[in-house]
């Protein structure tokens, strides 16, 4: 565990009681990191011949270019830092997403950094404001450190509802909105982040967690990178978890401006964002640039989603959506997700189960591969006639 004496200072004065401040070193010291924090980890699936649909995963390993290139520099790894790589990784991340490398930091997978920034700009009088559903990290993050939490039910065709979320709590700390959602897959419309950045109070952050934002087809004519190169309060958070299928990699970075950026690696003196390994680094630098490689991936996906959306509309299953990730939330009715995720893995299938509290009868099914997907459609044919 380790703080340094400017976080300490910082926490103090924000109001951390000494307790908090255990915490907030627990989570800076690795605890961010460890499963706890991290929902789709926390509840890693079966290996074997299991078809796992439970975690958002890509269906296909590092692109080849990444996998190359992290073999070859896997054999300079007696030093620290061959071929200056997280430099590189940095400058090629500036460049693809035209950003001043100084508003750019990597971390070990965006699920850390997304934790940061809750302690960051959270505190026992700032709170927290989500939507409900939405990804838990912030709101495992707030809990454990005893900052307030308002989840705002999405409007009705499944967007952040960015008035009720200020409206819910007009002196929060951080406003996490995640574009596309996880569980919905759904977009919240660049208008309404644009306008919770202009209306939130002084001093407040807007988080943007574009994690599948590769999987939309407008990207990258929709991320919210204008704001952070406007100097707003904005963090904008990414991973190669997703279309890199990388997730094992544990590989993820932030942006915003260089001031919010050193806030995030402030308590731990830079430690943590620093902890790449070398493999990874290599990878991800090598994957980024392979725009045919996503687009390639993005249209596999639409066409199995649209094959499994299909199947599901003719089982007279209502998806929620539309989704553009690769995600589908399917409302069973009758069952709860929790009965459903039982349900399929006695089928060898592993989905997402009763993690959203406000939809107890929805499941989050991730989109795999065709192969995989034919293997739950007929998993499905089993379940609701069994
Ligand atoms: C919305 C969202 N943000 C962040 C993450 C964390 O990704 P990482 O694997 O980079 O920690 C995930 C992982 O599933 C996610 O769904």
């Amino acid at each position: 565990m380790f703080i340094t004496d400017e976080g300490r200072d910082d926490l103090l004065s924000r109001g951390y009681s000494r307790r908090q401040m255990m915490r907030a070193a627990m989570l800076v010291g690795g605890g961010a990191a460890a499963l706890a924090f991290n929902p789709e980890i926390a509840r890693a699936a079966a290996g074997g011949d299991t078809i796992r649909i439970s975690l958002n995963e890509c269906w296909a390993g590092p692109m080849a270019p990444g996998l190359k290139a992290s073999a070859e520099i896997s054999a300079k790894c007696n030093r620290y830092t061959p071929d200056d790589i997280h430099a590189r990784l940095v400058k090629t991340i500036s460049t693809v997403e035209n950003m001043p490398e100084d508003h750019i930091s990597t971390w070990p997978g965006s699920n850390e950094a997304l934790a940061r920034s809750v302690l960051v700009f959270c505190s026992p009088a700032k709170g927290l404001v989500t939507a409900d559903p939405s990804y838990e990290t912030p709101v495992t993050a707030a809990k454990f450190l005893g900052a307030p939490i308002k989840g705002v039910p999405l409007t009705e065709d499944y967007r952040h509802d960015v008035k009720a979320m200020l409206a819910a709590n007009p002196d929060a700390g951080l406003y996490y909105v995640c574009s596309p959602n996880n569980p919905t897959g759904t977009l919240t419309p660049m208008a309404d982040i644009e306008w919770l950045v202009a209306n939130k109070p002084a001093g407040a952050i807007v988080v943007v967690d574009e994690a599948y934002i590769h999987w939309t087809p407008d990207f990258p004519n929709n991320t919210a990178n204008h704001l952070v190169r406007a100097g707003k309060d904005v963090l904008i958070m990414r991973t190669f978890s997703k279309v890199f299928g990388m997730a094992g990699m544990r590989m993820g970075f932030a942006m915003g401006r260089p001031d919010l950026i050193n806030k995030l690696r402030a308590h731990d003196g830079g430690q943590m964002s620093y902890q790449i390994p070398v493999p990874a680094a290599a990878c991800a630098a090598a994957s980024l640039t392979e725009t045919g490689l996503i687009g390639q991936r993005r249209k596999e996906l639409v066409q199995v989603r649209a094959m499994t959306e299909d199947f599901l509309a003719k089982r007279g299953l209502r998806v929620i959506g539309p989704s553009h990730a690769n995600m589908l939330m399917v409302d069973w009715k009758t069952k709860t997700a929790k009965e459903m995720q039982a349900a399929f893995k006695a089928q060898n299938v592993e989905i997402a189960g009763g993690r959203w509290a406000i939809w107890p009868t929805v499941s989050r099914i991730t989109v795999g591969s065709r192969k995989e997907m034919e293997g739950f459609m007929a998993a499905c044919n089993k379940v609701l006639t069994a």
